[in-house]
């Protein structure tokens, strides 16, 4: 059963704005392949939308990231190495949200060493309370205030909620 939580975007506010980052990212790579990597598993519902708003020829690589959180800061690495070659590509990494921004950058950063022609960020949400100003991503839907934020792909770190089509806050 889902706890009593507040609804902070609705479906319909999330499909629209969807829709729009959908098109801005088609606009901005008229003309070319895309190669999305995913993070999952927050982003998979975000971007099982997001390439279908998108027209181009996208690939994809869903990517599961593992955090060593014995040490302070946490250590993370790729569970498995991506099943494309970024060299020469244009890479769109996509997240559910940026909050510290650790995991965003840190495969932002993977993919930027192995040369690829190009390599952008997209997130659904942004909890600039969790990172500096000067981190952001090149795309983004929401800025969401400092709460904890669960649904459309997101988890309440018990991996519930996922499946809830809009996002919520306790
Ligand atoms: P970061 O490395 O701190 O930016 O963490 C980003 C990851 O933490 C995301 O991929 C999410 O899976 C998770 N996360 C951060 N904040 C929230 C939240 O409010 N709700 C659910 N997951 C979150
Ligand atoms: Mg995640």
């Amino acid at each position: 059963m889902i706890p009593p939580h507040q609804v902070l975007l609705t479906e319909r506010q999330i499909a629209e704005k969807v829709s729009g980052l959908g098109a801005e990212i088609a606009s901005d790579y008229a003309g070319k392949d895309i190669w999305i990597v995913c993070i999952a598993c927050g982003a998979i519902v975000f971007v099982s939308d997001l390439m279908r708003r998108i027209p181009n020829m996208v690939y994809l690589d869903v990517v599961k990231v593992k955090s060593y959180t014995g040490t302070h800061g946490g250590e993370i690495r790729l569970r498995d190495a991506l099943c494309f070659d970024p060299a020469g590509r244009d890479v769109l990494v996509c997240d559910d949200i940026l909050d510290r921004g650790k995991t965003l950058m840190f495969v932002r950063d993977l993919i930027l060493a192995q040369k690829p022609a190009s390599v952008r960020t997209c997130v659904l949400l942004d909890k600039p309370s969790g990172h500096p100003a000067e981190l952001h991503a090149d795309y983004c839907g929401f800025t969401v205030p400092d709460k904890f934020v669960f649904g459309y792909g997101l988890d309440d770190d018990k991996n519930r909620f996922r499946n809830l089509p809009y996002i919520g806050c306790r």
